[in-house]
């Protein structure tokens, strides 16, 4: 086969594995009351593989992607009566220093390309048609900083899972709802001149990696553990349970903003849910991740990423309640059901 198939189409929205990017838009929207919005908001999840077909064809090196998530309040409007089983609003934890909040989110669009330009166009068709159905509760703009570092100036994504590992990782294995993914979003910004006051070997031991050369540092039954080492779950027979990351640096020097947005996808909730718990409380309790010391969650939203047909799905109207009967005095409800 052609090595550059790829390059033939625009990326399938919902791609939850499209490459990692060098820019990236994440738009969190909160939809308003009432049926007039949810029926825009119907009309859009329609459109979504238009639009990115749209923007995307326009420049096919430009590896457009886009993937929708949707807020477990949203999701009972849309699709009454069957929710993916672990979605639910964001948990808020409250460590002994540092909280997790939880912020409103009824729409995530994650948005990645090899341009910006790109993921700015395609923002852009999708709030104009979007319009007034919804109100944006956060957009930050990332960017790829050198090799793929944080703004803590670590390579940020290196234990990814890659290959058949990664659908494994961030997909729904089984059920009603296979294939579909649950992301979950958080806008971090860092101090970053206290990070700066530490020396590298500390900043290394709370990362759990070398900052240079990216080795893993091996912190097994220490009292403190690395962030590395908070964040990796195993299951009972201690095989190891990933999530896929694709986190981006964003900032405005000149406001003195510098952060990580963390975008994390999952086919098992709880595996993210159990990492945040352990960086937030600590293990054992009180010896949380250091990191937190240097990086303050402003936001905390959940979001279920349906397939694509799932979709297309959702952007029909239930049809019972969409479809009173025209005369219920002559029953024809009940021949149409
Ligand atoms: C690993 C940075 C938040 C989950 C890492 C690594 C860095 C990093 C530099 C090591 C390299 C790598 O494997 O990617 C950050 C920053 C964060 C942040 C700057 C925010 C301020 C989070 C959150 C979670 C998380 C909130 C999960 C809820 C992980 C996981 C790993 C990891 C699963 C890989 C662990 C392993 O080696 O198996 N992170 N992270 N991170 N992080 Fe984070």
């Amino acid at each position: 086969m052609d090595q550059r198939a790829w390059e033939r189409v625009p990326i399938e929205a919902q791609s939850v594995d499209a490459p990692l990017s060098r820019a990236a838009v994440f738009l969190v929207l909160e939809v308003r009351e009432g049926e007039a919005a949810l029926a825009q908001i119907r009309e859009v999840l329609g459109a979504v593989g238009d639009l990115v077909k749209n923007v995307g064809f326009r420049d096919l090196g430009g590896r457009l992607s886009c993937v929708v998530g949707i807020g477990a309040e949203l999701w009972d409007r849309l699709s009454p009566g069957a929710r993916p089983a672990e979605l639910h609003p964001f948990t808020p934890i409250r460590g002994p220093v540092h909280s997790a909040p939880s912020t409103p989110g009824d729409l995530l669009f994650h948005l990645r390309a090899e341009r910006e330009d790109m993921t700015f166009e395609l923002e852009r068709q999708l709030l104009d048609q979007i319009g007034d159905a919804a109100r944006v509760i956060d957009e930050t703009v990332g960017f790829r900083y050198f090799d793929a570092r944080d703004l803590l100036g670590f390579v940020d994504g290196t234990a990814n899972p890659v290959g058949a590992e990664l659908p494994e990782a961030a997909l729904i294995a089984d059920g009603d709802f296979a294939g579909g993914s649950y992301v979950v979003v958080q806008k971090y910004v860092h101090d970053m001149a206290g990070w700066a006051a530490l020396s590298t070997e500390r900043q290394e031991a709370i990362m759990g990696r070398t900052k240079l050369d990216n080795i893993e540092l091996d912190d097994d039954g220490a009292p403190q553990l690395s962030h590395k080492s908070l964040a990796t779950i195993e299951d009972e027979t201690g095989g190891e349970l990933a999530i896929l990351r694709d986190n981006m640096p964003f900032g405005r020097p000149g406001a003195g903003e510098f952060g990580t947005y963390f975008i994390g996808y999952a086919g098992r909730l709880w595996v993210i849910e159990q990492m945040l718990e352990r960086m937030f409380v600590g293990v054992p309790e009180g010896a949380y991740d250091r990191l937190l010391d240097f990086s303050t969650a402003l936001t905390g939203s959940t979001f279920f990423v349906p397939t694509v047909a799932m979709l297309e799905a959702l952007a029909e109207p239930p049809a019972a309640a969409a479809q009173p009967p025209a005369d219920s005095s002559l029953g024809i409800g009940s021949l149409r059901d």
